[in-house]
């Protein structure tokens, strides 16, 4: 099949991002409760076949990069094989991840053998005791040591997300950008959006791109780095050098007219854009006895159904029902 799955207004889908899990060995405040979530049931998770089967139908439809999310990727138990077997496709699709680093120290050499080719990894402070408060786990330390062993296991590009929150960590910009230097990483601020489980996001809280670019330029000088194509973050080159620093400006700068992603949720539903209100269920197709021209049919009707922009900004916006952690990061 060579059918791309490109949507009513022209957007060509080369971005699959596939949530393992819907668990999580954080509780970050802006993403779940304390007590965690409702987690998903075994039977109701894709296994492995299943969830690679749908990744090579979707490889044959044009998608080239394929990013495993989570809640925490790592946490499948299942995630070296997984990763093995979609970077063995005959499209030899690229797979990243983005994960909050916890068992990376674990994991980091496996997954390089694995094929895994790129690594995001979420860190939103350098302090213990703010990690610990931010995270409600005292885990800082992991964190480090699994960005330790992802450099050692060879990793290079590696990525550091940061969600900044007003009177939490908002005054660790430059902190957080001279470590990621140092290491040699690009840090990626990134605008809050309405994801959280609690559903008490507010645009007043939500510290947006413009702020964080005025912070960064009294420490910093920042050229803007050109070409950004379906890149969700802005660059700029950081005091004249090649290392560079991004901002995801998701909610006051909406990327969604480049946008080339679908999301495929850990219990096996397509879902077209984070803040789709549907989800086509490929799980059941696929239990039911579809065949991969069914299921291939299905991505298209997800894709077909696409809305122009994730409408944040539009009055009467509704966020989601799933959070971030349950659709994917
Ligand atoms: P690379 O730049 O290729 O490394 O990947 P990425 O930036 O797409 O991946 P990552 O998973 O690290 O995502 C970073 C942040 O971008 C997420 O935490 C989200 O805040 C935001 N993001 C990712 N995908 C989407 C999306 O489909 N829509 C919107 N609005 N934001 C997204
Ligand atoms: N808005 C923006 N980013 C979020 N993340 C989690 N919740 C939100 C949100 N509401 C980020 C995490 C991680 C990535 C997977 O998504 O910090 O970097
Ligand atoms: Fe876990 Fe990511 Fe949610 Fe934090 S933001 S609780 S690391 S899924």
């Amino acid at each position: 099949g060579d059918q791309l799955l490109v949507d009513t207004y022209g957007r060509r889908h080369r971005d699959l991002r596939i949530s393992l899990t819907d668990k999580c060995n954080l509780r970050c405040t802006y993403c779940m409760p304390e007590e965690g979530m409702e987690w998903l049931a075994k039977t109701q998770q894709l296994t492995v076949d299943e969830l690679v089967r749908i990744a090579r139908v979707a490889t044959e439809h044009g998608i080239d990069e394929i990013r495993l999310t989570g809640g925490e990727p790592l946490l499948h138990k299942d995630v070296l094989a997984i990763t093995r077997r979609l970077a063995s496709l005959n499209a030899t699709p690229e797979i990243s991840m983005t994960t909050n680093g916890l068992r990376l120290h674990l994991l980091a050499g496996g997954l390089r053998d694995a094929g895994l080719t790129r690594l995001n990894v979420s860190l939103d402070t350098l302090d213990d005791a703010r990690f610990a408060e931010l995270t409600r786990r005292s885990r800082l330390g992991d964190v480090l040591r699994g960005l330790d062993a992802a450099d050692a296991a060879g990793f290079t590009g590696t990525k550091i997300n940061t969600v900044l929150m007003r009177d939490v960590n908002d005054d660790e910009a430059p902190r957080l950008l001279n470590f990621a230097l140092e290491r040699g990483y690009e840090l990626r601020f990134i605008e809050q959006m309405p994801l959280d489980a609690g559903h008490t996001w507010t645009r007043e809280r939500m510290i947006t791109a413009d702020e964080i670019f005025t912070q960064l330029s009294a420490h910093f000088t920042l050229e803007p780095v050109p070409a950004r194509g379906a890149a969700p973050a802005e660059r700029w080159y950081v005091n004249g050098t090649s290392a560079t620093v991004g901002i995801i400006a998701s909610v006051t700068r909406p990327f969604c007219g480049a946008c080339d992603r679908i999301r495929l949720t850990s219990d096996g539903q397509v879902r077209n854009c984070l803040f789709a209100r549907d989800e086509l269920d490929l799980r059941d197709a696929i239990r039911s006895g579809a065949t991969d021209e069914d299921l291939a049919r299905m991505l298209g009707v997800a894709v077909a159904a696409k809305l122009p922009g994730h409408g944040i900004n539009d009055p009467g916006f509704i966020q989601p029902e799933r959070g971030m952690s349950a659709i994917g990061g």
